[in-house]
């Protein structure tokens, strides 16, 4: 589907709201969660349950950084956290024995921080505790500055056939201004060489609105991007928000690009990503049409968790570490978010909860409608209907209705008692139209998200 600009349109909504990942969203999580509403969620789960991992350590600090990660040099510092995912673990390990898994992805902080001896550890841990899927899909995302071609050919050879590479940017001075700096030579060097190991899928992760970025530098920076041939890229909105990460104060506010400036910077990039043959997935992700994501999205397949778009595992994401979110059957919770309290309960033997929550039928039927929106920017009103046993849509979500119409009025989205369509105009500003249907908006306060474009 095509995407249309209209940077006035983008200006006059330019304001901060969530990225959907979930719904609600995190900020909804409520503490003292108990933790026999997770064994509740996975008795009653579907057959096959996906896993996110997260190692949340780093060698160095990047400036711009909004993850949950924990920098050292001490590499020693992952053999005790992989004890105590080991633990964690063990106590999920009779909760999910009866079900497979089906896709597993490490994330972070830096994931590859992990030495091969620490992944092949990981590894066996996992096969010990949980029954894998035949052929299951496994990924990775790698900070080049810390994956040797060696430590690549090990990875593909513990069975991952998807890796992910943070780029950012390829200009010096911002690489500088961000405290990242990785040559282009070595990105090249790791792709071309998953190319050549077999791995399946390659993402690059890029980040428009950082300090010093250019439309001319930025260019240069896609034009690489684009000759390395990967089959996905992200290309993510900076979030500033120094009051809450503090590295961030380090970035001259002077050296950021206006408001103005950055959206050219997004144009830029949505027009040779086009241009190039991707497919524009959502607001932040471009995918070759035979990539398995873009095809998910054509057969209206396409989910949403807490990674981001995905082909599966919504509803059936397990989060193993420390600040890591599940959402399995209806059911929400995050993992402790400081390591040493997430070490702490699971060292009393009690699965390392620090909040949750239990979606009523009103915010499953608010979710599904939310997720099919961000995921295919279209909802067949009658089948919706069917399929929530909703008398009357526009009854029902009356409380939408005023926030829909001035994004009406502009030509955002179309709402009829048949169908919900987000126009090509209104795609870039898809998060605007689900915050329409979001009962819990009001009472989060919207400085707690980035800007939702
Ligand atoms: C966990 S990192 C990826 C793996 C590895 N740590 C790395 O940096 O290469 C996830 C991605 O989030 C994005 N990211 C991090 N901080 C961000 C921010 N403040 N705003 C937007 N994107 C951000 C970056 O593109 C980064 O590659
Ligand atoms: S961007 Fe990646 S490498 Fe840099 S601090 Fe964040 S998680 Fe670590």
């Amino acid at each position: 589907m095509q995407v249309l600009w209209s940077a006035e349109l983008i200006q006059k909504y330019s304001v901060n709201g969530p990225r959907y990942t979930s719904y609600p969203t995190a900020l909804s999580l409520q503490p003292d969660f108990p933790a026999s509403a997770v064994r509740a969620a996975l008795a009653g789960s579907a057959d096959e349950l996906c896993l996110y991992l997260h190692i949340p350590f780093c060698q160095q600090l990047c400036y711009y950084c909004g993850c949950n990660k924990i920098v050292t040099r001490h590499s020693e510092k992952a053999d005790l956290y992989l004890q105590s995912l080991a633990t964690e673990m063990a106590l999920y390990q009779p909760l999910i024995a009866d079900k497979t898994i089906a896709q597993l992805h490490l994330g972070g902080g830096t994931p590859t921080f992990l030495t091969q001896e620490q992944l092949s550890k990981l590894m066996q841990l996992l096969r010990q505790h949980f029954v894998f899927k035949a052929d299951p899909e496994l990924s990775i995302e790698i900070d080049p500055r810390s994956c040797s071609l060696e430590k690549l050919a090990h990875l593909r050879q513990l069975g991952f056939s998807r890796v992910s590479f943070g780029v950012q940017d390829f200009d010096e001075q911002v690489q500088i201004t961000i405290n990242r700096v990785q040559s282009e030579d070595l990105v090249r060097a790791l792709v071309t060489e998953a190319k050549r190991l077999g791995f399946s899928s390659i993402n690059l992760d890029l980040v428009y609105g950082l300090p010093y970025q250019k439309p001319e530098s930025f260019l240069l920076t896609l034009q690489s991007v684009l000759l390395l041939d990967p089959d996905r890229v992200s290309l993510f909105s900076y979030a500033h928000l120094p009051t809450r990460f503090a590295a961030q104060r380090k970035i001259p506010t002077q050296s950021l690009p206006q408001a103005e400036d950055k959206l050219a910077l997004l144009q830029l990039a949505i027009k040779h990503f086009s241009e190039a043959g991707y497919q524009c997935i959502g607001m932040d992700h471009f995918a070759k049409t035979t990539d398995s994501l873009a095809i998910a999205q054509q057969q209206g397949k396409l989910q949403r968790n807490f990674q981001g778009y995905t082909t599966a595992g919504q509803d059936a994401l397990i989060g193993l570490g420390v600040s890591s979110i599940s959402q399995v059957n209806g059911v929400i919770w995050q993992n402790q978010k400081e390591l040493q309290d997430y070490q702490q309960l699971l060292a009393g033997g009690q699965l390392p909860l620090e909040r949750g929550f239990s979606l009523s039928q009103d915010d499953k039927i608010r979710a599904a409608l939310i997720s099919q929106l961000m995921c295919h920017f279209e909802l067949d009103v009658p089948a919706f209907c069917h399929r929530f046993a909703i008398e009357d849509f526009w009854s029902y979500f009356a409380d939408a209705l005023p926030k829909l119409d001035p994004l009406i009025g502009d030509g955002l989205v179309l709402c009829s008692d048949h169908h919900i369509q987000v126009t090509p105009l209104g795609r870039l500003l898809v998060r605007l139209v689900c915050a329409s249907f979001d009962r819990y908006l009001q009472s989060n306060s919207n400085q707690s998200y980035s800007k939702v474009v």
